[in-house]
């Protein structure tokens, strides 16, 4: 047993993966010597619910300088966070002079909005080359981690912020009290923080046991993001599902007592307890369902490699680290994988070291099968790619099984 990250009860694993590579740490050809591994396993904390890792990656190793993600790859994505912020901007941003500060703002994907309707804003990320994107487009970015230090700081530089907005981000900081304490001080006395991650009810019910990786530290639900906010002094007032990175929910805090909550939060807490979310069997079985997709995804991979079919994949995500690695998938069984990020291309995906290519090298030749690793971009990607299956190619999907598209 460790000890809850949030409230220092009993954290009991359910799932263990093994030594994993840091998910966005992409290498040099001939620089993989020396690679960090680190034990990715999960456990629920058995007094406040919340499911959480139990070894932490320093954060530096994680988001580094030149981190290589960009939110900005995905259409879907970026008129997600176009339709965020303006709803805030009608909204939440309405008085004289308003301020928004997003965490983890990455290449500017949601800011750039409120930018060009020339409100006050600040991005905080710590990662320079993606930030570098967004202040080329005229966005104020801050690169340093969000923390209670920093928080001060812009508090005591910008004033107080009427909105604190964050997208697949509180969830990967494992120091969740210093950010929490950090947007107490920075946040308006009436001002709302609203942050939105992968939802746990969606990965327990669909076995998508890929969102499970090193950055993914806490996996949030209702009731475990109730009861952390509330230690630190917020109140749970609003919940909403979206249907972005196969299933999130956006969770509105606002400082205790400040605001009226809406009946979805009820409404919400009502469903975890009927789904079991707070009893252990439920993830007893879900590492169970995952250890049967793992075996189903090698036996095909293996079987269709013995019938001499090309296999390649599609989509060099940070879920596809914990697939890969898991699974054993090297470039024995799938040699390259496509991927639209000029920054993973030349590189080799982490631990596994398959080699990242542009898209353009999909159809040159087509292969006979695609692993679909970005699967939550699914929609965009087959359409996009709909030559492929006109060609006769099949995408090979796992989650929540192993099927064929
Ligand atoms: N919000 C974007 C980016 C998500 S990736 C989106 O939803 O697509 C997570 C981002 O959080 C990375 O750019 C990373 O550098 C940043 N990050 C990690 N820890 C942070 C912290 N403590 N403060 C601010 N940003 C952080
Ligand atoms: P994500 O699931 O973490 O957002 O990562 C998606 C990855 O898939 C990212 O590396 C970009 C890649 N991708 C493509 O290669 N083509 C596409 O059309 C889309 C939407 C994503
Ligand atoms: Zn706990």
């Amino acid at each position: 047993m460790s000890m809850c990250r949030i409230c220092g009860g009993s954290v009991k694993e359910f799932l263990d993966f093994g030594r994993q590579p840091v998910s966005d740490a992409f290498l040099a050809p001939g620089d993989v010597d020396g690679e960090f591994l680190f034990r990715l396993a999960v456990g629920f904390c058995t007094t406040c619910t919340m499911v959480q890792q139990l070894e932490e990656v320093p954060r530096e190793r994680m988001f580094p300088q030149d981190y290589p993600y960009r939110s900005s790859g995905s259409t879907a994505m970026r008129s997600h966070f176009e339709q965020a912020a303006r709803h805030f901007l009608g909204t939440q941003l309405t008085g004289p002079d308003p301020f928004a500060v997003e965490i983890g703002s990455n290449d500017g994907i949601m800011l750039r909005t409120i930018q060009e309707a020339g409100v006050r804003h600040l991005g905080v990320d710590p990662a320079q080359s993606a930030a570098e994107g967004a202040a080329a487009q005229g966005i104020r970015v801050r690169t340093e981690f969000f923390e209670a230090s920093s928080a001060a700081a812009i508090r005591a530089s910008d004033g107080p912020a009427d909105l604190i907005y964050s997208a697949n981000t509180i969830s990967h900081i494992a120091y969740a009290d210093s950010v929490f304490a950090g947007a107490a001080t920075l946040l308006a006395p009436d001002g709302i923080f609203v942050f939105e991650d992968r939802y746990l009810g969606d990965i327990v019910e669909h076995t998508y046991f890929d969102q499970i990786y090193d950055e993914h530290f806490y996996l949030y639900a209702v009731r475990s993001v109730q009861a952390m906010v509330a230690r630190f002094g917020f109140e749970l007032v609003d919940v909403e599902h979206l249907p972005v990175h196969g299933g999130s929910l956006r969770y509105t805090t606002a400082r205790a007592g400040e605001r009226q909550p809406t009946p979805a939060v009820a409404e919400w807490l009502a469903r975890e307890e009927t789904q079991g979310l707070a009893d252990i069997s439920s993830y007893e079985k879900f590492a169970a369902a995952t250890r049967a997709v793992c075996a189903d995804l090698v036996e095909l991979l293996t079987s269709l490699r013995a019938e001499g079919k090309r296999v390649v994949g599609y989509g060099a995500t940070a879920k596809s680290a914990t697939v890969a690695n898991y699974c054993g998938l090297g470039p024995e069984l799938i040699p390259y994988v496509c991927d639209s990020t000029l920054e993973k291309q030349g590189r080799l995906t982490p631990g596994s070291h398959i080699p990242v290519r542009p898209p353009a090298a999909f159809s040159d030749p087509y292969p006979d099968y695609a692993v679909l690793f970005a699967w939550t971009h699914a929609e965009e990607i087959i359409a996009k790619e709909q030559a492929f299956r006109d060609a006769g190619g099949k995408w090979i999907v796992y989650v929540p099984d192993v099927h064929l598209l």
